[in-house]
């Protein structure tokens, strides 16, 4: 496997528990290029969000990247909607999560580590990040919408959960499928019509 592929469901590494850089990492050369390889790995594949076991690397560390051309396919409803909006690299280091408020935020999401595939899946609107960059400088972001999303789904990827975990089943799709026949749809007709 090359350091820049991304492992797929069924690997082990995506089920363990990822392990803690410790204050002697911060700022080295091996972490750096770790954080250098998940930010191509994501832009090449492309994704908004990557952790290091997606490339077979079990420490705790996420990057995540959202882009005007990732979202080019919403319509500005859709955008508003889910809160998605383009944000500049982030890397953290030992991410800790603090929800704000209950997961009712339902929305089609995706895994790099599982292509091909979405689901509706709870989080929370609204979350608080804390951590370093990959120097050590702290770092505590309290985001919403889609970058809360991400944050939720890279964190748990740390802790060896997928979303598959978390998904409403019943809406688990193809995502041709999930494009062509559910997208323009309110995700309150999607649930009923797929009763999830
Ligand atoms: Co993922």
């Amino acid at each position: 496997m090359g350091k820049l592929d991304i492992v797929r469901a069924g690997h082990p590494i995506l089920r363990g528990v990822a392990q803690a850089i410790e204050p002697d990492e911060l700022g080295s050369k091996p972490l750096s290029q770790l954080v250098r390889n998940m930010v191509e790995a994501m832009r090449r594949a492309p994704g908004v969000g990557l952790a290091a076991p997606q490339i077979g690397v079990a420490k705790r560390v996420i990057v995540l990247e959202d882009a005007e051309r990732l979202m080019a396919n919403l319509t500005p409803e859709q955008r508003a909607e889910k809160g998605r909006v383009p944000f500049a690299l982030r890397t953290i280091v030992n991410p800790t999560l603090e929800l704000v408020g209950e997961p009712d935020a339902v929305f089609f999401e995706g895994c790099l580590s599982v292509p091909g595939f979405s689901a509706l899946v709870p989080r929370a609107k609204e979350v608080i990040v804390r951590g370093t960059d990959e120097k050590g400088n702290p770092v505590e972001w309290q985001a919403s919408g889609w970058p809360a999303r991400i944050l939720q789904h890279e964190v748990d990827h740390l802790q060896g959960t997928l979303y598959i975990d978390r998904m409403l089943s019943r809406t688990f799709g193809v995502n041709d499928e999930v494009g062509s026949r559910w997208s323009s749809l309110s995700i309150a007709e999607v649930r009923e019509k797929l009763r999830a």
